[in-house]
């Protein structure tokens, strides 16, 4: 997704609930590894540690570099689309769009990916919230859908959008229902549903009556403002997960900043600070 200014300014770290996790480095055997639909790929990683600990929103590094081969050897980012404690395993999905992803691609079940995680801050719920609305853009619903994994049972009601160009781009649906969503919204630009206008008049007539408390968003700058218009009319506090390009994902290169601020400041560090911020509403939480 890309940041414009106004996004940059109208975010607020989000403060972690306790201590977050410490990351944890694995060779980890590929479990699984095949194509989901033409646009993604759908992989499963051994990582027993990150399966344990990684909280909704967090993500991982993952190095897909072979001994003795050339190419790519920094990390790239990816959220944690499902994690399994039990198994000890984490599952990934992600499209190809470069020479890393590529080279992601040709990883075959069996072989080791060194994966670091869980990384960055994740989605923080507030004790009020009974229910929350979730809207994922393509592969941006990945960063969102431990939070239907993580409330299938809290009493907290998940409600889902998931758009996307095409019904080959819209993630998640099957997830969401397996959790028991309250509701799933499947949208596309394809069949003109996942336009701002329609869906701000569709989900305002299903939730005016019962709105949720909080909202959740990635993956389209778009769809980030009509979370912003939601909030404001239902008073609902809103996060959003940002991303960049990232070569660390701990804090040190500082590749990752999110860009001019007004201030003294350094603006924060999406991988450190992020990739979960609030959106607005920064003095109800300073
Ligand atoms: C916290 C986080 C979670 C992510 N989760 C996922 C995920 O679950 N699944 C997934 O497919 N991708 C995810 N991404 C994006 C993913 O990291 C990039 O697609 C990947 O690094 C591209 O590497 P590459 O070498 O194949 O492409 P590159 O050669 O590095 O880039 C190819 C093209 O992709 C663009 N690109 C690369 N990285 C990003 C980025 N971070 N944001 C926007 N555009 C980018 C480049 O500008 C270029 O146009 C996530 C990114 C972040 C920061
Ligand atoms: S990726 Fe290195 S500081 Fe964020």
């Amino acid at each position: 997704m890309t940041l414009d200014v106004s996004v940059h300014d109208a975010i607020t770290t989000v403060r972690a609930n306790g201590s977050r996790p410490r990351p944890t480095w694995h060779h980890a055997p590929v479990v699984d590894h095949f194509p989901l639909t033409d646009r993604y790929r759908y992989l499963r990683l051994e990582a027993p540690s990150i399966a344990r600990s990684a909280a909704a929103g967090q993500f991982v590094m993952l190095t897909a570099a072979r001994e003795d081969e050339g190419g790519p050897v920094l990390p790239r980012p990816m959220a944690i689309y499902r994690r399994d404690a039990e198994a000890g395993v984490i599952d990934i999905i992600y499209g190809v769009v470069g020479a890393g992803t590529r080279r992601l691609a040709t990883f075959l079940p069996g072989e080791r990916m060194l994966v670091v995680g869980p990384l960055g801050q994740g989605f923080q719920i507030e004790p009020r919230t009974k229910r929350m609305l979730l809207i994922g853009r393509g592969i941006g619903t990945c960063s969102l859908t431990t939070l239907a994994q993580d409330h299938a049972e809290t009493g907290v009601e998940i409600i889902a959008v998931s758009s996307g160009r095409d019904d080959d781009s819209v993630i998640g649906g099957a997830l969401y229902r397996e959790y028991r969503a309250g509701a799933v919204y499947e949208v596309t630009d394809a069949a003109g549903s996942s336009s701002v206008d329609h869906l701000y008049a569709r989900l305002t007539v299903d939730l005016d009556g019962d709105p949720p408390q909080q909202i959740m968003i990635c993956g389209s700058h778009r769809l980030t403002e009509l979370a912003r218009a939601l909030g404001e009319r239902w008073q609902a506090g809103v996060q959003v997960s940002l991303e960049a390009h990232m070569a660390c994902g701990l804090g040190y290169c500082h590749g990752c900043a999110t860009g001019t601020r007004s201030g003294p400041e350094e603006s924060p560090l999406i991988c450190k600070d992020g990739p979960v911020f609030w959106l607005d509403r920064s003095s109800e939480r300073s």
